[in-house]
């Protein structure tokens, strides 16, 4: 298929599956407006997101990489009333937007924004586990040992979803010795070899990875 045509089918699911209510519509000018990296999931992966979450019954889930909590409204509301989703940011002023939206659109009670670095604020989470799905999307070195506390508190069913497996296809360069780069390769070849995992990527925006602990 024609790159064109296949931007214009993929902007056809995104009107007839994942129109933006005027909350997100507003958040993403307004991270716009505040010179925010231009790195959110799109609205039909917030979508996807969706159905992955309902599929399983989720109701706790953590995200890691808030950014302006566009990605936490939407897994916010596919969550039961008394879900809960923790999502994690080390910067405060995104943090700060974050929470103005996610109590804009009524989810205080069920999205919890954490201020911090993921890998120290993860060693507190464990205890409250174990969890029904975790959606990786902060910084890409660290991909492996998100994966690795994914293991060991993401129960069985659960899934571990991370945004950026194609590393805007520098994944292909195996000779990168960007870390980032190596952080998504060493995550997808885990998570692909390891049979405790049923995974895929699918290729959205920048590679979505999706895997069931079975
Ligand atoms: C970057 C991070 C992301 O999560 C993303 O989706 C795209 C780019 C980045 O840091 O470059
Ligand atoms: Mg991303």
């Amino acid at each position: 298929m024609e790159d064109e045509v296949r931007q214009a089918c993929i902007r056809y699911v995104a009107d007839l599956f994942a129109s933006e209510d005027e909350i997100l519509a507003d958040l993403r000018r307004e991270m716009l407006e505040k010179d925010f990296p231009r790195i959110h999931v799109t609205a039909e992966e917030g979508r996807l997101l969706q159905v992955l979450l309902r599929s399983i019954g989720a109701s706790k889930v953590v995200e890691l990489g808030t950014l302006g909590g566009y990605s936490a409204i939407w897994m916010g509301r596919a969550l039961p009333a008394d879900g809960r989703l923790v999502t994690v940011e080390r910067e405060g002023s995104r943090a700060e937007l974050a929470r103005a939206y996610v109590a804009r659109a009524g989810l205080s009670d069920r999205v919890v924004i954490v201020v911090g670095e993921a890998k120290q604020v993860l060693e507190q989470l464990g205890d409250a586990g174990p969890y029904d799905a975790v959606f990786i999307d902060a910084d890409k070195e660290n991909y492996p040992s998100y994966l690795s506390w994914c293991g060991e508190n993401v129960r069985r069913g659960g899934l571990v979803i991370a945004d950026n497996a194609f590393r805007s296809g520098r994944v292909l360069d195996s000779a990168s010795d960007d870390p980032g780069v190596r952080g998504i390769r060493e995550f997808n070849r885990r998570l692909a070899g390891d049979s405790r995992y049923t995974s895929i990527v699918v290729p959205t925006r920048d590679g979505l990875a999706i895997a069931v602990v079975n």
